[in-house]
């Protein structure tokens, strides 16, 4: 038995399977688990009362559950949903969208699977590739790629203050003449809140690569995972929603409470839309419809924003300032850097002293029961890389992502512990 290119590919060691695998799989003997890895939404009362409440009315209004379990929605997803995203968004923010320019995936890596293989490798007898011009970005990208070597970046710019933190910025004169000297570029993708640092594009950043990709006729692909208007987990006061033709926004419902359904929205310029349908036509059929039923009536008169702005947003700022709180308190006197907590719902910790690579630390970790993902997971695309050497940026294996959504007390504790071995490290 032999498996193809394409099998090996998408079925070798990953990142993501590991800290997917890190979730799941119960630690050895009576070690006790902090769970500070994966990115698993916290559980928010008021949300999952929000849920319950929109499924009993639906299970109480005569036969629409048993309508909505026994059909296939379109591939596009649901076109009463596809429709009521699209006037929200109009009615909202005065973007001319219509049902045309949204389409639902099964979750919102689907939707990046499909759009980064959609812009990169062969094509026409080119190989195009896709630009990440922020590294370090999200790990659940590094190997969606169908062909090898699509995927090139660039390594962001760091500014350190005074108070022990530390800010990623995009270098836009180095994108520019990137896009300039590498024409096989298909497309630039950014996340916004960025999975791992926990920072957020500036509304300048995201017009500046908006015009470099309009200029370039490629598009850029913004993650919107954890932004605006929902889930709104985002802290930053310069930051806008935005979308324009150049745009490809994808958005979730994982985050705002529905991470089992598995919902992804696209909103993106038609031809694109009718791309995205068409694969979601030959992979899945159709996509699911439980996510877009529930919550479609709180996308249309508002309740989810208002949770998102009310509930979830003030939530994880509140776990923001209490992780904050422990790694200062307990780091005291090390030398460490915090990068901005400006949203999503992890921090990102940068160790200079470490003796020994992150993959090495987040293994002793372990052992003491206390999850997190390290940071070479979170940098690729770099030629070096190719040749066997490490990735040029000085965080690449000397940082931590900790997801702080976690129970309160088993995140002090999961700190105290990094901060004690990482004495005993540096
Ligand atoms: C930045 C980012 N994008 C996309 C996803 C995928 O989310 P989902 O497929 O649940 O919509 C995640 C999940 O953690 C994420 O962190």
């Amino acid at each position: 038995m032999e498996f193809s290119d394409f099998g090996t590919k998408l079925s070798s060691h990953s990142g993501i399977l590991q800290l997917m695998d890190d979730i799941a799989k119960p630690l050895p003997g009576n070690v006790k688990s902090r769970p500070l890895g994966g990115g698993n939404p916290a559980r928010v009362k008021e949300v999952e009362e929000a849920y319950r409440r929109e499924m009993e009315s639906l299970l109480e209004d005569g036969e629409r559950f048993e309508d909505f379990i026994a059909h296939y929605d379109s591939p596009h997803g649901r076109v009463s949903f596809i429709n009521t995203v699209a006037s929200f968004f109009r009615r909202k923010y005065g973007w001319n969208i219509t049902g045309d320019n949204v389409a639902v995936t099964n979750g919102s890596q689907m939707a990046m699977f499909y759009l980064f293989n959609l812009f990169s490798g062969m094509t026409g007898g080119v190989r195009k590739t896709l630009l990440f011009p922020l590294m370090p970005e999200y790990i659940g990208y590094a190997d969606q790629g169908i062909e090898n070597d699509t995927f090139v970046s660039l390594p962001s710019k760091c500014e350190y203050y005074e108070d022990r933190t530390f800010k990623y910025l995009l270098d836009v004169d180095a994108v520019g003449k990137y896009l300039d000297s590498h024409p096989e570029v298909g497309a630039i993708a950014v996340t916004r809140p960025t999975n791992p640092s926990g920072n957020v594009l500036t509304d300048s950043e995201i017009n500046a690569l908006s015009a470099l990709a309009r200029s370039h006729s490629i598009p850029l692909i913004v993650d919107n995972a954890y932004g605006l208007p929902f889930p709104d987990i985002i802290f930053a006061d310069n930051a806008e929603p935005v979308w324009n033709e150049d745009i490809v926004l994808s958005m979730s419902l994982s985050k705002i409470g529905l991470p089992s359904i598995r919902t992804g929205i696209i909103i993106a310029r038609p031809e694109i839309i009718k791309a995205v349908g068409n694969m979601n036509a030959i992979i899945a059929l159709a996509t699911g419809s439980f996510g877009p039923v529930l919550a479609e009536r709180m996308i249309s008169d508002g309740e989810l924003v208002q949770l998102a702005e009310n509930v979830v947003q003030p939530f994880y700022k509140g776990k923001a300032v209490k992780i904050e709180g422990y790694i200062r308190k307990y780091f005291e006197g090390t030398d460490y850097y915090l990068h901005r907590i400006e949203g999503s719902i992890f921090c990102w910790i940068y160790l200079p002293s470490l003796k020994v690579s992150a993959l090495e630390f987040y293994e002793i970790l372990m052992k003491d029961g206390v999850i997190t993902v390290p940071s070479e997971y979170f940098f690729f695309g770099s030629e070096d890389q190719k040749k066997g050497l490490p990735y040029p940026h000085p965080h690449y294996d000397k940082c931590l992502r900790l997801n702080y959504s976690g129970d309160d007390e088993l995140v002090r504790e999961g700190i105290e512990i990094i901060s004690r071995r990482y004495r005993e490290y540096s």
